[in-house]
Parts: structure tokens; sequence; C-alpha cells
């Protein structure tokens, strides 16, 4: 494994490497294949985090899909009040569709807890969550990932997407706060 790194003010080690990344996202995509084996599914991305998690999920996902962009910013008050905010809602009509919401991380859950209820107003068929990263002691919220990449602890990371004040996404593995 590769040293520490800094990010800002930060130092992180190094967590899950690239190549563990890549080959987990391949396992995961097979699962996916498999399930929706015959059907046309909508991948909903929640950005930014999850782009780099998307788009290499995304370039194995073998059968007919679909895939659009939602983008939503939680403010964090206190943590059960905490408001999720839309800034770039859903455009597809989604009625009738088998719809993926793809997520960088399951934290305490907030942002999915919110989403959620939006998109199964909306009419989806069906709804599941791909998360690359469910933090499971971190959970407030009763929201389960139907396809996890990674467990982690309740520890802050960045790398693969995922920022420490915005920066540190383009870190091709994932490091944790040292
Ligand atoms: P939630 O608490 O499940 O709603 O997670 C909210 C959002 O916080 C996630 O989608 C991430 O964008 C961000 N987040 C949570 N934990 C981390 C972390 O460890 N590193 C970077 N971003 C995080
Ligand atoms: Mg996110």
């Amino acid at each position: 494994m590769s040293a520490a790194i800094q990010v800002q003010d930060k130092l992180f080690v190094p967590l899950i490497t690239a190549e563990q990344i890549r080959v987990r996202i391949v396992e995961m995509a097979r699962q996916i294949n498999a399930d929706y084996s015959g059907r046309n599914p909508l991948f909903i991305v929640v950005l930014n985090g999850s782009f780099m998690f998307a788009a290499d999920l995304f370039r194995h996902i073998e059968t007919q899909a679909a895939i659009s962009f939602v983008k939503l910013s939680s403010y964090s008050g206190t943590a059960s009040t905490g408001q999720v905010l839309t800034a770039m809602g859903l455009q597809e009509d989604i009625t009738g569709r088998d719809v993926v919401i793809v997520e960088d991380i399951i934290d305490t859950g907030k942002t999915l807890a919110s989403f959620l209820p939006t998109v199964q107003a909306a009419g989806a068929a069906s709804v599941r969550i791909a998360s690359f990263l469910v933090k499971p002691t971190a959970l407030k919220y009763d929201v389960h990932a139907d396809y996890t990449a990674f467990e982690i602890e309740d520890k802050f990371v960045v790398g693969y997407g995922l920022d420490y004040n915005g920066y540190g996404r383009n870190i091709p593995g994932l490091y944790v706060l040292k």
C-alpha cells in the first residue's frame, strides 16, 4: 500500500486500493446483471460523490439500461432534523420503471430517507439502492442498500469520488482520516 496523503489540512491513510475497488465493482455489476436480466432499469445517480462509482459500475451493466442524475445537498443542522435540498431534480417520467439509485455512501441514511419516497411517489415499478460504501454503525434512518461494495467503520473517508471540503475526489483509491 502507498503512503499517507494530504488533502487540505488533513492526513489520510490507505483503506481500500483502486484494484480492490475495481474487482469488487465487477462482482457487483455481475449481481445486478443477473437480477435485472431481460429488464430495462433506470439508474439514478446521486451527485456529486457517486460520479466515479456510477461510471465504473454502469460500464459493466450488460442489460439495456438508462442513466440519469440528481443532485441533492444535505444541510446537517442537528443530526435528526437536517434538511436535504434538491439542487437538481429528476427530469424523467419514471412511471413503471425499475429504478436503481446509485449512491457513494450511506452514512446516517438521511439523504436516501428523503429521496426514496420521492421516487416511490413518482410511480416507479421497483426501487433498489446500490451504494459504494455503507457505514453500518452510523445509520440513523431506515434505509437499506440492496447492493453494497464495501462496509466500512464510522470514520471519514476520501477518494474515489468522495471529498473533503470539495477535494480528494480524484484520488483513485479510498483513504481514511488518520
Ligand atoms: P447520509 O448521512 O447518509 O445522508 O450521507 C450524506 C452524504 O454525506 C453522503 O452522500 C456523502 O456525500 C457524505 N458523506 C458521508 N460520509 C462521508 C465520508 O466519510 N466522506 C465523504 N463524504 C461523506
Ligand atoms: Mg452522496
